[in-house]
């Protein structure tokens, strides 16, 4: 949690509805999760509500709402992408279906998105004109083809400047058979489930990539369909479940400047394990 000492009176809030000692609700017997809690999530073709789901077993929440617009994105992948970038040109914000979404009732709210465009998806704009979040705890995740969680956190932040936002979890669409034990540590690292979690050591400085690093790179991300970058230079560190490492890699942007992207990959301790390629931080 990012503790913002300008706001004590919000802290003390959110520490205490984090202890569970709001009024109301219902609570799970393992769980420290705020009493008042709700899952809020969009979901085009179904990997953030796997994700929206399991969210909701693990804090044993029984009320998940699905954001619908009164006109859907039930068109193509293309047609999708074709109309978000009009509506966007002509910053237009599609309506939610009717009734709307009502969280009145509730203090936090667990709010799931897919990453569209390096933000959250379009949808989620919709909710947050026409939804009031003020005063509320914003726990926000998402999934993703590469990454755009913590671009997606920023905005999300920027545009709820009146609720306490925690770090997001999130998870690529390609691994989200992953999300239930990655979410059991997330949720134990915000206070909100009972358990340990190891604190991670920091990332090794960077160092040039060798011919093995770049081999690893290329077995955990050579598949991905959208370039990445060549590896340039590589940190890691130990997890309990492995090795995690954080590649800079260059690339030519399309005006010709150089991009450096940030890059994870994991690598489980069994072996022969395939590395990963968790998240790109663009
Ligand atoms: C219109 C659109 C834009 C997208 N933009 C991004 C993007 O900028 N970065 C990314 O990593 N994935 C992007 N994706 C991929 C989705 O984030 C990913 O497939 C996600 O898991 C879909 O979630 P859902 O199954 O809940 O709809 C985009 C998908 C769509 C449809």
């Amino acid at each position: 949690m990012t503790i913002d000492m300008k706001k004590p009176l919000t802290l003390l809030a959110v520490l205490l509805t984090l202890a569970g000692c709001g009024a109301g609700g219902k609570k799970n017997a393992e769980t420290v999760q705020p009493r008042k809690s709700v899952v809020v999530y969009y979901s085009q073709t179904g990997g953030t509500e796997k994700v929206a789901k399991e969210f909701a077993r693990q804090l044993g929440l029984d009320t998940l709402i699905k954001v619908e617009l009164a006109n859907p994105y039930d068109g193509t992948y293309d047609e999708t992408i074709a109309r978000c970038q009009k509506e966007m040109e002509g910053g237009e914000v599609s309506p939610l279906k009717a009734p709307g979404v009502d969280v009145a009732a509730y203090d936090t709210v667990f709010l799931g998105y897919p990453i569209w465009f390096g933000t959250y998806a379009l949808p989620i704009k919709s909710l947050l004109k026409e939804v009031n979040l003020d005063g509320k705890v914003v726990v926000p995740f998402c999934t993703f083809g590469s990454g755009g969680r913590q671009s997606a956190e920023a905005d999300l932040k920027a545009a709820l400047p009146n609720s306490t936002v925690l770090p997001s979890y999130g998870v690529r669409a390609a691994r989200v058979d992953k999300a239930p034990a990655e979410i059991t540590k997330y949720l134990i690292a915000n206070g909100m489930l009972k358990g340990e979690v190891e604190t991670l050591p920091d990332f090794s400085a960077q160092r040039k990539v060798t011919a093995e690093d770049a081999a690893l790179f290329e077995a955990a991300c050579g598949d991905y369909q959208m370039p990445l970058g060549t590896p340039d230079t590589v940190g890691e560190r130990e997890t309990p479940d492995g090795t995690e490492y954080m590649f800079k890699t260059k690339s030519a942007g399309p005006d010709g400047k150089e991009s450096v992207f940030t890059i994870y990959v994991i690598r489980g301790k069994e072996e022969g394990a395939k590395p990963e390629f968790t998240e790109v931080v663009r």
